[in-house]
């Protein structure tokens, strides 16, 4: 089920109408954020994680360029660039938006495949730098439109690793596939049990019977994310090389805690904690598919607490706001579980709460967080979506 934000779409027509020649056929795509249940910082160390599109994220409309030409028009922004698609592309500026649909664009380039002229407008709901992975909602949804423009049939999969390529070679940030496979895999209703080793995945139902998730944004923008996650993964990699030099098993997901254990006076005190993290997420994820599917609840909270432990000390990817959040959170009898969700060092926390206890929970964490931090808290009920796709015409024309 497509849940379009029709305000928003408005907003979208009106903009692509006073910034383009609007003759010729229009396409309207939406390409969602994401959650993650569990499964942190482990789509770069081999792990499995359980992600899931949701109902925010960017709007992009697009038709025929009158010239030869692509013309991208950000109108949260309002700011254009124009491209010449015969050329090589290249950055216009570093740290700017344009870097992640470039980024896509020099991708198709790099396989062989020629641009298309064309135009567009995109827009979001999805709030940026809040951890929903807005970034892999742009890169999803552009290769998703190259793809439908240039013929070029390339799986949901292989479009995946383009917005991933793209964020690594534009963007300076080297992020796993978590984010692009949800963006445009995403499933309704469905986690997406995905593992990094070799790009597999299911999916998984997620009946919360009375229950739901809820996101409170912290409104820290994670400024330390891009430099302090590049750290995280060379971290983790030296730490995998010390234990293949002394065991030669060159993957985290062979590695169990008991051989980690017996490593650890040969190796540095930080790659041994990040290592400790991995592996210990590595199997709450696998505990957290039995639970799932047993719907024991209540033990899939205290999993998620864990892994808040884990993430802010042997991490060390959180900050005073998401600790303050979580603690908060957990005092509430209602709460199963409460944990920061994505890259760290701000965003959002997601919640698992009784149904019922939602108004009770918004008014105690926002008046606490306000009391402590002065700043305003936002709070996201979370529904499960589809992945990157097409809206119907009749939906908004
Ligand atoms: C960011 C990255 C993902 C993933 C998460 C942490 O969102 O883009 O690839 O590593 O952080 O789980």
């Amino acid at each position: 089920m497509i849940r379009p934000n029709k305000d928003l779409i408005e907003k979208l027509l009106k903009s692509y109408q006073s910034n383009f020649d609007v003759s010729g056929s229009l396409q309207l795509i939406f390409s969602p954020g994401r959650i993650n249940l569990l499964g942190e910082h482990v789509d770069y160390n081999d792990g499995i994680m359980l992600p899931a599109a949701i109902d925010l994220g960017i709007y992009f409309l697009s038709g025929n360029h009158s010239n030869s030409e692509i013309s991208i028009h950000a109108v949260d922004l309002n700011e254009t660039i124009h491209i010449n698609p015969t050329e090589t592309i290249r950055k216009l500026k570093h740290n700017h938006w344009s870097n992640y649909l470039l980024g896509v664009l020099s991708q198709f380039q790099k396989r062989g495949i020629s641009l298309p002229s064309f135009q567009l407008a995109f827009s979001g709901d999805v709030p940026l730098g809040a951890g929903l992975s807005s970034s892999a909602a742009l890169e999803s949804g552009m290769a998703f439109l190259l793809n439908e423009l240039t013929q070029a049939n390339l799986t949901k999969k292989e479009l995946a690793l383009i917005g991933q390529r793209a964020e690594h070679d534009f963007v300076g940030v080297k992020c796993g596939i978590m984010d692009q496979t949800a963006s445009i895999l995403g499933k309704e209703n469905h986690l997406i049990e995905l593992h990094a080793k070799d790009l597999s995945l299911q999916y998984l139902p997620l009946e919360l019977e009375d229950h739901l998730l809820v996101l409170v944004d912290s409104k820290v923008e994670h400024a330390l994310a891009s430099s302090e996650y590049n750290t995280r993964r060379a971290e983790c990699d030296r730490a995998l090389n010390a234990i293949e030099a002394i065991t030669g098993k060159d993957s985290y997901s062979q590695i169990d805690k008991e051989s980690l254990e017996r490593l650890k006076t040969k190796m540095q005190p930080t790659e041994y904690q990040r290592a400790l993290y991995v592996i210990n997420e590595i199997d709450r994820v696998k505990s957290a598919i039995h639970l799932i599917k047993k719907k024991q609840l209540k033990q899939l909270g205290q999993l998620m607490n864990e892994t808040h432990v884990g993430l802010s000390n042997q991490y060390e990817v959180s900050c005073d706001e998401l600790d303050y959040l979580q603690l908060t959170a957990m005092e509430q009898e209602y709460v199963l579980g409460s944990r920061m969700m994505g890259g760290g060092f701000g965003g959002c926390t997601i919640n698992l709460i009784q149904k019922g206890y939602v108004d009770q929970f918004i008014d105690t964490l926002s008046r606490a967080y306000t009391e402590k931090f002065h700043i305003k808290a936002d709070f996201i009920p979370v529904h499960i979506s589809n992945g990157t796709a097409f809206i119907p015409n009749h939906i908004y024309l």
